[in-house]
């Protein structure tokens, strides 16, 4: 295994962003992780108020779209390997604003290729790029098949193009340049500390307040459910031990028809806040639907599985319990992200859909 001393973690104070850093930070104190993060609305360092006087963990407010902010971290540290987990994350935002999305997500990892190419062009041996990517990129499966690593991409939300182009350009400066790189496609997260305008944290919220739970369309969308914290185990798998110049996809082999998962929520939610069954069910409001929404998404992770040895290890019922205990017992985090800017959000998205 290589010891990599200085690892640059991009968008550590994100939802995934948070748990790899975490993991990190305690896994390999011998190195020192550096945390570059705008602390964007998506981007909380509460999140890591647990390790941020640790001594291996240093935290640089840094937007990756702006170049000497990125080149200056390659100055004031000797970075060995780079996790690249920034971005902007939501598909319904990229709908709305589309350019935010180019700018963070493609230019902000050409930003970081350009730097990691410039510093490690005389010693490129045991450098990383590992770019974090979405299942997303390879478009919308009909109701039979899986996404491969051989899939051809076909995206078809303004997020899933950005980083399909991110993907892109880091095959391109591996192949090109040479810069050691790897990138994983993974299926969607849930867990403690997601911003809660994705459906889980989102429906756990308005359970709990008693709000409407809108589903988009007749809520007949399938989507790969993986735990936060199994998608940081695959990531610290393949970063010591996957091969440079491959992918790897990640996912839970876990379908589930949207209204068929916030059925389930309902249920958990009822006997959590000791509700009569079936109260939560009664706030579902089918609301119209996503523009262009994909349809299902499924991933085969077999080849992280015979490679590297990689499963996930929560089943999704513990996920689940685990997911919802964390929101119920932790009122303070959700009252301070849903800030002002995030019921504004919140009211353009829903009020008349
Ligand atoms: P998130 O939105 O919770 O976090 C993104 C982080 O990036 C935030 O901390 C934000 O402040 C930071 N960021 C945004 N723009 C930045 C910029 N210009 N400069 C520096 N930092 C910036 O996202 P997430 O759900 O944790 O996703 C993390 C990564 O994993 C993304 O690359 C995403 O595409 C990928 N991914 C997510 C999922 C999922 O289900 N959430 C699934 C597969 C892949
Ligand atoms: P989301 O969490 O936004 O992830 P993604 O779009 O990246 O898969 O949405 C998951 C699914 O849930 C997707 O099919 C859209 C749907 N959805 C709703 O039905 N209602 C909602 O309020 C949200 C946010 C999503």
């Amino acid at each position: 295994m290589k010891t990599r001393k200085t690892i640059l973690i991009t968008g550590g104070a994100g939802f995934i962003g948070s748990h790899v850093v975490r993991r990190f930070v305690k896994n390999y104190p011998g190195c020192l992780i550096v945390n570059a993060d705008k602390l964007t609305y998506a981007g909380n360092l509460e999140n890591l108020s647990d390790i941020e006087s640790v001594d291996n963990y240093k935290f640089e407010k840094t937007d990756i779209v702006n170049k000497k902010a990125v080149a200056d971290l390659f100055t004031k540290y000797d970075i060995e390997a780079i996790i690249h987990l920034a971005a902007e994350s939501h598909v319904d935002r990229s709908i709305t604003s589309p350019d935010e999305f180019v700018f963070t997500n493609i230019i902000g990892t050409v930003n970081l290729l350009n730097a990691a190419l410039e510093s490690w062009k005389n010693r490129p041996e045991g450098k990383l790029f590992y770019h974090i990517s979405t299942d997303e990129v390879y478009g919308s499966l009909g109701n039979e098949g899986f996404f491969t690593e051989a899939t051809a991409y076909d995206p078809r939300s303004p997020y899933s193009a950005s980083k399909a182009s991110s993907d892109h350009m880091v095959r391109a400066y591996s192949h090109t340049y040479g810069i050691p790189a790897v990138i994983s496609n993974c299926s969607n997260n849930y867990g403690p500390n997601q911003f809660p305008e994705k459906l889980i944290p989102l429906a756990i919220n308005n359970i709990k307040n008693n709000r409407q739970v809108p589903v988009y369309g007749k809520g007949e969308n399938i989507r790969d459910w993986l735990f936060v914290e199994d998608h940081s185990a695959a990531i610290d798998l393949i970063f010591h031990r996957g091969t440079p110049g491959e992918t790897y996809n990640i996912g839970g082999n876990n379908e589930w028809k949207n209204i068929d998962l916030i059925r389930l929520l309902c249920k958990i939610m009822d006997r959590k806040l000791n509700r009569p069954s079936g109260s939560s069910e009664k706030l579902i409001k089918f609301v119209k639907d996503r523009p262009g929404h994909d349809k299902r998404y499924a991933i085969d992770s077999s080849k992280l599985q015979k490679e590297l040895g990689w499963y996930p290890v929560h089943s999704f019922e513990s996920g689940l319990e685990k997911t919802v205990d964390w929101y119920l017992s932790n009122t303070k985090w959700l009252e301070n992200v849903i800030s002002g800017e995030y019921e504004k959000y919140y009211d353009s998205m829903y009020s008349g859909r």
